[in-house]
């Protein structure tokens, strides 16, 4: 896990924002405190199969860390609340967080987690207070914010301003993204807009 964790950072100099340098910074104090500590994990295999199988085709700097670190990550339904966000939208994507509230790296101001989005669907226009950047680690992504259309992949970054509607639509493959959250990172005001 300590190269998965190391190549995020890695990630993070090369996004070089102010909120992606504070994030890395707190993981590295994190890290260098303690140690994380993660037990396996196989309460998902199917889903670890068809994620690892989406990574493989990858070359980004951090899919082969994130096939070795399947075993160890929880993924989990999405942690938006469920008032906020239909079952049937929610069931287009999982989430894996690793740095936040109640998972590895505790963190008040940041949030940042994996998604994987399934193949062939559609997450309709959303928006909320917190600002967002995503990084393409596998798979490919029709991106819009309802005006303009982007076809992003893998080593791309996507940046969303706060409140700025984005949609994603993926492919055959699927998509797997890093992303995080900045500035007012509760859920509270996460909305759907279609
Ligand atoms: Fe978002």
């Amino acid at each position: 896990m300590n190269n998965l964790f190391e190549k995020i950072c890695n990630l993070l100099t090369e996004e070089n924002t102010e909120a992606s340098l504070g994030i890395k910074n707190e993981i590295e104090a994190f890290r260098s405190s303690q140690n994380i500590n993660f037990s396996p994990n196989r309460a998902t295999p199917s889903l670890s199969d068809e994620i690892v199988r989406l990574l493989k085709v990858s070359e980004h700097i951090l899919a082969k860390q994130l096939i070795e670190a399947q075993k160890w990550l929880v993924w989990r339904k999405t942690t938006i609340p469920a008032t906020l966000i239909s079952e049937e939208i929610s069931n287009l994507f999982y989430v894996c967080p690793i740095m936040g509230l109640d998972t590895y790296i505790p963190s008040k101001r940041f949030r940042l987690g994996f998604l994987y989005q399934k193949p062939n669907c559609y997450y309709p226009l959303h928006n909320h207070n917190a600002v967002e950047t995503y990084a393409v680690i596998g798979g490919a992504l029709d991106w819009s914010d309802g005006k303009e259309h982007r076809k992003l992949t893998v080593g791309d970054f996507v940046h969303h301003p706060s409140l700025l509607p984005h949609a994603f639509k993926t492919r055959s493959l699927g998509f797997l993204g890093l992303w995080h959250w900045s500035g007012d990172i509760s859920p509270d005001s996460y909305k759907v807009l279609e």
